[in-house]
């Protein structure tokens, strides 16, 4: 690496998210198997040759969540018992904790597993938002919550190098942090994450949504999705979830809740939701 005085070169940047691995394809076939309602055979037939959603959907149908209803012993067993949204987000879940599990994030000040934990609680927050509002499009604003801030397991190597060229213009110039990232990386995490969400071929809302986390009002598309991820990411920000040093001079941006018709009020029976799905869902947390 060199010195934190000059940039890196963008194209350093972009190798090392190009080195990334493909987003498994298992999402792909099961996904509209799982939308459409398929038999349950089928959706079997392609899980479980994924050892670790397999696991990770036996584990969650053995949980406390499940426990007093039936005993689970097969794969099948556990698919049928769990539903189709639970189901879709299991999958996610398990798909895309491998991009996060041996990310510590250090270069935003988060420690282990923070990342992935803000990632899930935002996924949660989003679909306790999207239920209130009535937004439809599950599978896609949890996988863009997911997803929001995937570019950051490849760019905090590069913010940890520069931190300090970016904390003085956070500092002397009142940059917000994400624009003193893009002005002394080249790019920032919202960038470096739709290329990647657009590699692994997500749908345009998906890519939307990492796009304009940060900047919803920005979005000319997808405003809807973008601004409840937005919202979602702030609130869960605010529980000090994954809250890292690029929370620094977040703008007031408040218009974006107003806009979805979110109430103070209506955002602190969100929090209390998210306290209590997150003691439903440790499962997730574990990588
Ligand atoms: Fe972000
Ligand atoms: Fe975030």
């Amino acid at each position: 690496m060199p010195s934190s005085e000059s940039a890196p070169p963008l194209k350093d940047v972009l190798d090392a998210s190009e080195r990334l691995p493909a987003f498994p394809d298992v999402v792909w076939k099961v996904m509209p198997l799982v939308r459409d309602m398929a038999p349950v055979q089928e959706i079997e037939a392609v899980i479980k040759y994924d050892p670790v959603i397999t696991a990770k959907v036996l584990s969650f149908s053995q949980s406390a969540h499940y426990a007093r209803r039936q005993a689970i012993t097969s794969l099948r067993d556990a698919i049928v018992l769990m539903g189709q949204q639970q189901l879709v987000q299991i999958i996610m879940a398990a798909c895309a904790s491998r991009f996060f599990q041996s990310e510590s994030a250090s270069g935003y000040d988060l420690r282990e597993g923070e990342l992935w934990e803000h990632a899930v609680a935002v996924a949660l927050m989003t679909e306790i938002v999207g239920r209130r509002l009535g937004y439809e499009d599950v599978f896609s604003a949890y996988t863009a919550a997911l997803l929001h801030d995937i570019g950051k397991t490849v760019l905090h190597l590069y913010v940890k190098t520069y931190f300090d060229s970016i904390l003085s213009l956070v500092r002397e110039k009142k940059m917000r942090f994400l624009d003193a990232e893009r002005q002394v990386l080249g790019i920032d995490h919202q960038q470096l994450g739709t290329m990647i969400a657009c590699r692994w071929k997500f749908p345009a809302e998906v890519t939307t949504a990492i796009e304009y986390h940060h900047y919803p009002l920005q979005a000319k598309e997808n405003r809807t999705l973008v601004s409840i991820i937005h919202v979602a990411d702030r609130m869960v920000s605010a529980m000090g979830i994954g809250c890292g040093v690029d929370s620094l001079m977040q703008p007031n941006q408040d218009q974006v809740f107003v806009e979805l018709g979110i109430t103070s009020r209506m955002v602190d029976q969100c929090l209390a939701d998210l306290v209590e799905a997150l003691r439903e869902t440790k499962q997730f947390l574990a990588s």
